[in-house]
């Protein structure tokens, strides 16, 4: 388990999936967090939990606050030889929005890929139309890098998306 100051990072279970299928297959949440996709069945997320626990690459994390399973976040895309990775993160429990859980995730997850995986750089992607994510991140010290122009096709056009990332000051480039 890594602590942070609010939150608990921690492997996610078997047991969580049921929570993390309503979340995945919840619009007001999935609207925010990535491109269209069909609806998500059971057997689809267990695939995807049996992947996920296999993979280097790819880890996520149950977000627990007070004891309670209220998102997730996550390494993307971990590449150990340029030492970056890609972030992604969902609190699921929409009345934990703008409590600054999701900040103190990124936070404790930022410094776990820093301190403990010796990572140099985490980036993103978050619509330019997101803004409580945009501050989330602002506030753990992601600067914006760029834009991908038309990146992704979402409600019938084509949207930017925000490139932003923080690097790992204590390590020389
Ligand atoms: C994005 C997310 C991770 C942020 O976590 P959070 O716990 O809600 O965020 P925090 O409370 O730490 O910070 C949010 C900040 O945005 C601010 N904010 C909220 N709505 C805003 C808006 N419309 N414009 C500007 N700022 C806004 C909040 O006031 C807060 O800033 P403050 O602490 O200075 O008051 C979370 O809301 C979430 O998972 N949302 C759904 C999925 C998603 O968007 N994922 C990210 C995809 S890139």
């Amino acid at each position: 388990m890594i602590k942070g100051k609010k939150v608990v990072l921690r492997a996610l279970e078997k047991d969580d999936l049921d929570r993390c299928l309503k979340w995945i297959n919840d619009m007001d949440v999935v609207k925010l967090a990535g491109p269209p996709r069909f609806p998500k069945s059971k057997a689809e997320e267990e695939k995807w939990f049996e992947k996920t626990i296999n993979d280097d690459k790819n880890r996520v994390l149950a977000i627990d606050a007070n004891g309670k399973h209220i998102g997730n976040v996550g390494l993307h895309n971990i590449d150990f030889r340029n030492r970056n990775a890609m972030l992604g993160i969902m609190i699921g429990e929409k009345k934990y929005w703008n409590k600054g859980y999701g900040s103190d995730a990124v936070k404790t997850l930022v410094s776990l890929a820093f301190n403990e995986l010796n990572l140099h750089k985490i980036y993103l992607h978050v619509f330019p139309s997101n803004k409580r994510a945009l501050k989330c991140y602002e506030k753990c010290g992601f600067k914006k890098e760029g834009v991908l122009r038309e990146h992704v096709f979402k409600g019938g056009k084509y949207q930017d998306l925000t490139v932003m990332s923080i690097i790992n000051k204590g390590v020389k480039k």
